[in-house]
């Protein structure tokens, strides 16, 4: 009886341990909802969009639900919240919606908006210019103080300009405004996709699958040494 509950230990450890870094990760993600105080307001535009795709309001947040079932950030209030910087919303890179107005923002990174692929409408400081440039958009205007970027072009196949350059078993898909990104064709992957073969397992099973296949070994370790005491 007291063997057998010491046996359990480790594997019940690993359990709680894999239980408390999941749930840090999902508080993780919405720590850009609490970035400042208030809600988003039903007036503005992200509370416009929420309600119409019944979205969930948490903080400066509109959650909506995955066909997986999990919580994403389909839109974001971060207007008049004492922005300085911009570098920190990749928890947002789902977002349709982003709205940055009423803030004095002077420094943007870059790279704010890599891999924000489904952006549609940014309102951003009337001093502001729209990420990707002009042309990464389908319209860009100044309106009520706030400048408005809408339509996200997607820059692997602008007229006028050359084709995004990606490696010859690649494919060009759309990563935010301004950015693109090759993905390997079916059966190539690694450096350039010159790697022919199938896409290592491994790889795409992750943190997720690691830690669930320690802690499986460890229950059938544990279990199988009970088993044989017996
Ligand atoms: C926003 O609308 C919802 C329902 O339509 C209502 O419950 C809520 O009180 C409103 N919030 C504000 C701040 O007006
Ligand atoms: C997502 O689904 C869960 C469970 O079905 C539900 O409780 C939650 O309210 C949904 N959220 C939204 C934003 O629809
Ligand atoms: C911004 O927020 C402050 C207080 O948080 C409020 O007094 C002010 O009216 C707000 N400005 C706008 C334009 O909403
Ligand atoms: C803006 O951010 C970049 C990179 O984070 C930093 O190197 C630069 O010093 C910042 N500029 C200002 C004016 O804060
Ligand atoms: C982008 O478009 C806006 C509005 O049409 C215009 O004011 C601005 O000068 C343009 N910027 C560039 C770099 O062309």
């Amino acid at each position: 009886m007291k063997t057998g509950h010491n046996q359990l230990n480790p594997a019940l450890f690993v359990f709680i341990l894999y239980l408390c870094i999941y749930r840090s990760r999902q508080q993780n993600e919405q720590q850009v909802c609490q970035q400042c105080s208030g809600a988003v307001l039903n007036g503005s535009a992200v509370g416009e969009f929420c309600s119409s795709f019944a979205g969930r309001v948490a903080g400066r947040c509109c959650l909506g639900n995955e066909t997986s079932g999990r919580e994403r950030i389909i839109g974001l209030d971060l207007s008049n919240c004492s922005l300085t910087h911009v570098d920190n919303l990749q928890e947002a890179s789902a977002a349709f919606i982003i709205d940055l107005s009423i803030n004095s923002i002077f420094n943007m990174s870059d790279t704010a908006f890599q891999g924000f692929s489904k952006l549609s409408h940014l309102i951003l400081p009337a001093d502001m210019a729209c990420p990707g440039g002009n042309s990464s958009w389908e319209k860009v205007e100044l309106k009520e103080g706030k400048r408005l970027c809408k339509g996200q072009r997607n820059t692997c196949n602008q007229p006028g300009k050359t084709p995004a350059n990606c490696p010859e078993y690649a494919q060009c898909g759309p990563y935010g405004p301004g950015f693109f990104e090759c993905s390997c064709a079916d059966n190539y992957h690694g450096y350039k996709c010159l790697r022919e073969g199938q896409f290592p397992a491994l790889q795409v099973l992750g943190p997720l699958g690691a830690s669930t296949f320690v802690l499986s070994l460890l229950l059938w370790l544990t279990q199988r040494r009970k088993a044989k005491s017996l």
